[in-house]
């Protein structure tokens, strides 16, 4: 599979190590994978102008970071979303480039999703969860899998080595 993974946190720490993990599994699998910093991307947030879904034809009228990011999204098999969590959500980051997919709707090729998020403590992540949840059961994409790593198990063996077999069993 063409595997997508959009990355929430603008630093090179924890959800880098998971993503880093889920690479190096999907890799070994034979999946080519890329990964999209989106954190430390410029990606405004909708205007809700309505301008892709008249004038535009499905192009959003704002013209920034996204638009390297939308055909990564389009062509993937697979999508996963990976961030740190920020006051009970996805980073703001992260927020912005799921909701500009609103100009085009639902991906095009993507049949398979999965969820990796990094915080300092347990049970913050439900609401993120609940958010993808209604995500794939939108766009019609089967959820395959949500890992979660908090305090310790941030950057743990353990932790990475779960998420390397994951991958590598897609
Ligand atoms: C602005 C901000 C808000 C945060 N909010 C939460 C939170 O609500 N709950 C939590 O458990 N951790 C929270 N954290 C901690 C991060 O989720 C955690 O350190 C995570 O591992 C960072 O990932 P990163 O290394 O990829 O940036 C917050 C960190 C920052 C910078």
């Amino acid at each position: 599979m063409k595997i997508a993974i959009f990355n929430g946190s603008p630093r090179k720490e924890n959800t880098s190590a998971m993503v880093q993990a889920f690479i190096e599994g999907a890799e070994s699998a034979g999946h080519e994978v890329k990964e999209y910093r989106v954190g430390n991307m410029k990606i405004a947030g909708c205007l809700g102008c309505e301008y892709c879904h008249t004038k535009g034809n499905g192009i959003c009228v704002q013209k920034d970071d996204f638009e390297k990011i939308l055909p990564a999204y389009q062509e993937a098999d697979m999508i996963v979303f990976a961030s740190p969590i920020y006051y009970f959500t996805m980073t703001a980051q992260i927020e912005a480039a799921i909701q500009r997919v609103y100009s085009i709707g639902k991906p095009a090729k993507a049949t398979k999703a999965a969820l990796l998020l990094s915080s300092g403590s347990p049970g913050t992540h439900d609401a993120s969860i609940a958010q993808f949840k209604a995500y794939t059961a939108y766009t019609k994409i089967e959820n395959v899998g949500v890992i979660t790593a908090s305090g310790a198990e941030n950057k743990s063996e353990a932790k990475l080595n779960e998420i390397k077999t994951f991958a590598k069993n897609l």
